[in-house]
Order: C-alpha cells, then structure tokens, then sequence
C-alpha cells in the first residue's frame, strides 16, 4: 500500500457538541480522581452528545462545515464514507441520515466500521475510488455519540471517551507531489473482543438478561490494549519513515489518534519530535474513537499549524484490533 495516490483534502470541519464534562463529573459519580484521570490518560474534559444529536446530526454538522471548506455544495459530492462504531441504528446505514439530512442527492453513501482507525479506513476506500477515476469528490466522515455506549458504573472505561465528529472532502489533487505517500491498514482480529460490545448484535440480541447485565455497554481490556497500541505505533512509524524514505524531521505535524497521552508521548519519543509537532486535544475531547484524528486535522489546518505543500503523518489504532497509517502531503 505504499503507491503514491494523488488526492488532497480539498475540505475540513468538525462538530463538538456543547456540553463538557469534566473530571469533576466523574469524581461526583464514581470511585475516582480528577488527578487519576489527568495522570493515567492525559484528559480533562470531554464533550457529550445532547438528547437531540446522534451520530448523523453530529456527522451533517461536520460534514456540512468541510463541503463549505472545499468551495463546493452538497450535489457536488459523489459519495459519503462514513466511519462510526456507534451508529443511530444497526441498519440502515448512519451515512444514509446524513446523505439526506446534507442534501447530497447526488451521493451514494455507506459506512465503515473500523472504530478508531476507521477515518483511515474510510479515507484509503476514498483515495482508491479517486484515482480510478470512480469519484470526484467524497466526503469522509469520523464521527461517535460514544456516550450512548458507555457503563457510568465503569471506571475503567466510560472517563476516556467523548462524542465528537470530524470530515474531509477528499478530491483530485491539484499539483504534482500532493497525495498519499504511505498507507498502511491492518487487522488482528484474534483480538476483536479487547473492546467490543457483547450484545444488541446477531450474536446476542437484545434480552432482558443482556440488558441487566450491562451487555450493551462498550467493555475494553485496557491494559492490553495499552500495551499493544504502543509497540504497534511503533512499528507503524518505522514502516512510513523506511517506505517512504522520510525522516521525523520532514514531517511538519504528527496526528495520532487520542487515546491515551502516554501513548501519544511514546511516538513523539519514537520520532524525537518536539511538543508542537504533535497534535495533542486530548485534555479537552477524551478519546472520540473514529471522530478523533479528522477532529485534530481539521483543528490544526484552522489553526494555521499546517498547510498546502506540508507532509504530515496520520496514525491510529482501536478496535478490531484495527491500525493505520498514512503519510500525505497537503
Ligand atoms: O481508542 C481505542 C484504544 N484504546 C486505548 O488505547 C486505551 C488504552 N488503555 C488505556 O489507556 C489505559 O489502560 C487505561 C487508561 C484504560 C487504564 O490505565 P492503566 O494505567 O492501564 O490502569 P489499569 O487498567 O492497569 O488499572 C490500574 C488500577 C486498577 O486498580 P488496581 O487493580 O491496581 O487496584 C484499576 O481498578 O487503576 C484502577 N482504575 C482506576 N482508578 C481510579 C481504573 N480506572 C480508574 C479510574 N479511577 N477511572
């Protein structure tokens, strides 16, 4: 997967809802600490879903900001790739709310279910579509109402994560050299209850027993994952630095997935990058899951911190176990 594609991300926007819950929430509900919290993971606060939004009002709101972003409108777009590991329903697609609420008439529209590698997932089945000429332009989405998902009874879990959601309009690229210089996607599915959903599914469907037994909640086996995401972004970085034959420095901006700020930290240690290359949010969003690196993308173009012509590099790792990376220039 290491062909040069010649896409750009002709768009970005991204939607936090309002309200914030900060470790104080917690610490009033739970067996818990603000500074466990803070120390452990890194965050401070994180956004939550109000009772009208889901994930396709959070995904339109995105999506609309990114179709605005790219100087194009909703019938411009020929495909909407959204990736969600919390859809509004089991089917139909959350792509299909979002493709009408937009008005994107012209649009197919489907999901991807890569939890939080899925913006990678759903960016690569873009960029292909692109270069064989299929589309033009497509609008990918990350997007997650977590909170729907979490046990407030487990500590463990339910203080990492928050909703949010983040989008591109992937196009043509414009200049000769913009694109994707490295894509690596990947799976091990010998892990794919490390954090999963036990029931609701065809497997367990919904029962009195599944529900009183908490089953509809997210469970993670943290430590493991822990474990694993360091050694694999590891591994990931010196693959894209080797294939591509880049070195750290040419890199103008690192965005990993936030899922833990010591897991952050140890691929910033792994590159040797200053601080300001690494794109941290973690503190104010928690781990927003396929939402999370379109979020920090979209974050850091507004912010002026990266630009046309830079290289920066996209990484992650979530359920499934699922990972990617990519290394685009702008
Ligand atoms: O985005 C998808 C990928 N997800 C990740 O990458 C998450 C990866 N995992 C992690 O970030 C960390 O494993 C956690 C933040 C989830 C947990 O941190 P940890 O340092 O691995 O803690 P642990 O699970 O090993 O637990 C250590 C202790 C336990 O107590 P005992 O058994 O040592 O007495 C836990 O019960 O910390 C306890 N603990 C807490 N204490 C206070 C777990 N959660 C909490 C909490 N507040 N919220």
């Amino acid at each position: 997967m290491s062909n040069f594609i010649p896409i750009r991300f002709a768009g970005t926007g991204s939607y936090l809802p309002e309200e914030i819950l900060t470790n104080d929430y917690f610490e009033k509900i739970l067996d818990t600490s603000d500074e466990w919290i803070a120390s452990r993971t890194g965050i401070h606060a994180r956004r939550r879903a109000s009772k009208d939004e889901n994930t396709s009002v959070l995904s339109a709101r995105a999506g609309e900001a990114a179709i605005k972003d790219a100087g194009l409108s909703p019938e411009d777009i020929d495909v909407i790739i959204l990736a969600t590991a919390t859809p509004d329903h089991p089917f139909p697609s959350t792509a299909a709310f979002v493709q009408h609420r937009l008005g994107c008439t012209n649009a197919a529209a489907f999901d991807i279910g890569a939890a939080c590698s899925g913006f990678l997932h759903a960016c690569w089945v873009a960029a292909g579509q692109i270069q064989a000429g299929m589309a033009k332009n497509i609008l990918v989405i990350g997007a997650e109402t977590l909170s729907r998902f979490l046990d407030y009874e487990e500590r463990g879990v339910c203080i990492l994560m928050g909703d949010g959601a983040g989008a591109v309009v992937m196009s043509k690229a414009e200049r000769e050299g913009q694109g994707i210089l490295h894509a690596t996607l990947g799976c091990d599915g010998s892990k794919a209850k490390h954090i999963w959903i036990p029931a609701g599914g065809a497997t367990l469907p919904s029962s009195k027993t599944t529900v009183s037994e908490r089953m509809h909640y997210m469970q993670m086996k943290g430590r493991d994952v822990f474990k694993f995401a360091v050694v694999k972004m590891a591994s990931l970085i010196d693959e894209a630095m080797e294939k591509t034959g880049l070195s750290p420095d040419d890199l103008k901006m690192v965005i990993p997935h936030q899922s833990n700020l010591r897991i952050i930290e140890a691929a910033r240690e792994r590159l040797g990058l200053p601080a300001e290359k690494i794109a941290v949010n973690i503190e104010r969003y928690g781990n927003t899951s396929a939402a999370s690196v379109p979020i920090t993308l979209d974050e850091v173009w507004r912010e002026g911190r990266v630009a046309s012509g830079d290289k920066v590099m996209l990484l992650a790792i979530g359920a499934g176990l699922t990972w990617g990376s990519m290394v685009i220039e702008l």
